[in-house]
């Protein structure tokens, strides 16, 4: 059995945060994990309900970029690891709201990295600063290449922009003051609980209303898509025995142009809502391109297969049946969570496109 500490997991009320502080909790049940979340618009403790009896388990409302209050936290808390997620995570938000990202994603990192260092500056024996962070770092690639771990940083988004800084800040810490850190840079993920304002929720929400599928541009750019619990196993990989200092790409092998992708969703939604084939494929729209939208992403996840003997345990079918299948049974979760706020965003961001 592992032996027991103490893991702050920031983030954890959100898509990604919530499966990997499942996957915690339930796999080690002498560690205590903590979950530290604001509670944006993308944080839901509706995500963690089945944890709320846990024993192990602990929820902390705040926010990562309140310096005074993390400093508290982190003394009043013996942390012996962090896995750091908590971020505006939107590509679109980002283009119109883009300082909210450098706070939260820039700011809130150095506050995490600051207060642990000072914390545990008197040994970083046992302590860990694992950082989430994602694939757009590395920019856009063209039709063929992948991103390795050694691919210059070239981020063209506020969001990527942010998340490399972040990326930038965690390394910095680790070369300068010896804080053991590792990272990890992941390709599009999908599954239960993601918020739809990302590709696929959104258009399993709108097919469940027949309302129409936004493609932008022409549907030719491409993601790489892995299933959220190949992450959340990725991640708890990484943590337990990454080697301190480096990086782990991490992504699918599963590369879909975003058209083809819809069009496969189409086609299981149909099927799973008894709809005649065809029909929910009449509701794709092409709409105005995202600005300054990456054309593809791609993830050479040699690293981590060789090293941790990691790979993906879902072919995509599958995940995506499995997806369909979760927004169909939690659709009071679908529905709590688009209404509200979601409408005025969705007005603003499709509604002139
Ligand atoms: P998400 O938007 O679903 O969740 C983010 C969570 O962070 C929310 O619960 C939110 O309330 C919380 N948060 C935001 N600002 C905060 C603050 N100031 N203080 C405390 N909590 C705050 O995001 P996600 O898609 O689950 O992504 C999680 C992490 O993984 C992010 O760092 C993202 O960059 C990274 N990532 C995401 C993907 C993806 O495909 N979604 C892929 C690779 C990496
Ligand atoms: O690559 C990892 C990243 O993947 C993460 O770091 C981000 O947090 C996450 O949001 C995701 O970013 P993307 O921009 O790739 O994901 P999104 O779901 O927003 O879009 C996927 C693709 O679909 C992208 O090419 C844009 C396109 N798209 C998206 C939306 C929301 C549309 O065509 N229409 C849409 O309405």
């Amino acid at each position: 059995m592992a032996s027991k500490q103490v893991i702050l997991v920031t983030g954890g009320a959100g898509f990604i945060g919530s499966h990997v502080v499942r996957r915690l909790v339930n796999r080690y049940p002498n560690y205590e994990v903590v979950n530290l979340d604001v509670l944006t618009y993308a944080g839901n403790l509706e995500n963690l309900k089945d944890l709320e009896s846990a024993p192990n388990y602990r929820f902390v409302k705040g926010d990562i970029t309140d310096e005074a209050f993390v400093n508290q936290l982190f003394a009043e808390e013996h942390f012996d690891g962090i896995i750091h997620l908590a971020a505006e995570s939107h590509v679109d938000r980002s283009i119109t709201t883009p300082l909210a990202f450098v706070q939260t994603n820039v700011m809130g990192t150095a506050n995490l990295l600051n207060a642990a260092r000072k914390q545990w500056e008197a040994s970083f024996q046992g302590k860990l600063f694992y950082h989430v962070s994602t694939d757009e770092v590395y920019g856009s690639l063209g039709k063929e290449g992948l991103f390795t771990e050694t691919t210059s940083y070239d981020p063209r988004s506020p969001y990527s922009a942010s998340k490399a800084s972040s990326d930038h800040l965690v390394r910095a810490y680790w070369h300068t003051y010896g804080l053991p850190i590792v990272i990890s840079n992941c390709s599009n993920n999908y599954g239960p609980n993601q918020f739809p304002e990302k590709l696929i929720p959104l258009c399993i929400n709108n097919i469940r209303k027949s309302l129409p599928l936004p493609i932008y541009g022409k549907g030719e750019n491409v993601r790489d898509w892995l299933y959220v619990e190949d992450h959340a196993t990725a991640i708890d990989l990484v943590y337990h025995q990454g080697k301190h200092g480096e990086t782990y790409n991490i992504g699918g092998h599963n590369e879909w142009t975003n058209i083809d992708l819809v069009r496969q969703l189409c086609a299981i939604m149909d099927t799973k809502l008894g709809r005649e084939a065809g029909t929910s494929a009449q509701l794709i729209t092409f709409v105005k391109d995202r600005a300054g939208h990456d054309l593809r992403y791609a993830i050479d996840a040699a690293k981590i297969e060789q090293e941790l003997g990691w790979t993906p345990s879902l072919q995509f079918e599958e995940g995506l049946t499995k997806t369909v299948d979760w927004y169909l049974a939690n659709q009071t979760w679908l529905d709590n969570i688009t209404s509200g706020d979601y409408q005025g965003y969705y007005e603003q961001q499709y509604h002139s496109r």
